[in-house]
């Protein structure tokens, strides 16, 4: 299971710094919450931000864009440095579209789902894209509870894509902390986004390395 540290919950006055403690203590991406006050109620940061940290880490940047209109900002991010972009499906952009337009910038694709939302309505898309995120709080402020009536959405997407025998991956995203994480151990997650938990730890290391062992997902 992979680890993709949210710069969320770093402090902004040493973005820097955060960046690189997270890459040299076992992170495996690095999760960057777009926010645009609008999608969701509270504005974090844009590209200009996530270009400044590029050169600040080797790792690949795991752009989570919740936005109203995702379609209009995919090069911004794509010129930015992003590697995996991900967007929700509730979002005002045609799901299509927005699709190919990552794809064709040679970026990985991800599709995110609210909580309120039914796993059923990514299915069309499946083939298309290379990672679907999970929400396990409602979008827009880290430091949330963990809602664990979501994995069941796991699974059933998993045998989905077992069934059609598609290389996606699943990640989680909101609420991930050491205590969480284990009732996440037995289900086939793929990467765990985890902000407040790392972030407010006085041993990242140990605290990546806790969220990682903890967690033998079983691939079912
Ligand atoms: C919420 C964000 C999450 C969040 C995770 O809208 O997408 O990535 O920052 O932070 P924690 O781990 O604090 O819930
Ligand atoms: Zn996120």
């Amino acid at each position: 299971m992979k680890i993709s540290p949210s710069m969320l919950a770093c402090d902004f006055t040493n973005m820097e710094k955060e960046i690189k403690k997270i890459s040299y203590a076992g992170a495996d991406l690095i999760h960057l919450d777009i926010m645009d006050g609008n999608f969701v109620p509270n504005i974090s940061f844009g590209p200009a931000v996530v270009k400044s940290l590029r050169p600040l880490s080797k790792l690949p940047f795991d752009v989570h864009l919740m936005l109203m209109h995702p379609h209009k900002y995919i090069s911004n991010f794509v010129d930015a440095g992003a590697d995996i972009i991900t967007f929700h499906l509730e979002s005002q952009s045609k799901v299509e579209e927005t699709i190919s337009k990552i794809k064709q910038c040679g970026k990985k694709v991800g599709i995110s789902i609210k909580p309120k939302t039914s796993i059923d309505l990514i299915f069309p898309y499946l083939n298309l894209v290379d990672l679907v995120l999970i929400m396990t709080v409602e979008p827009g402020f880290g430091g949330q509870d963990f809602m664990s009536n979501q994995m069941e959405k796991v699974l059933a997407l998993k045998k989905e894509i077992l069934k059609r025998d598609l290389n996606v991956f699943i990640e989680l995203d909101g609420g991930i902390n050491l205590e969480t994480i284990k009732l996440i151990k037995n289900y086939p997650v793929d990467i765990c986004v985890s902000g407040t938990c790392i972030f407010k730890s006085s041993n990242t290391r140990e605290t990546i390395k806790k969220l990682k062992g903890m967690n033998n997902s079983v691939h079912f």
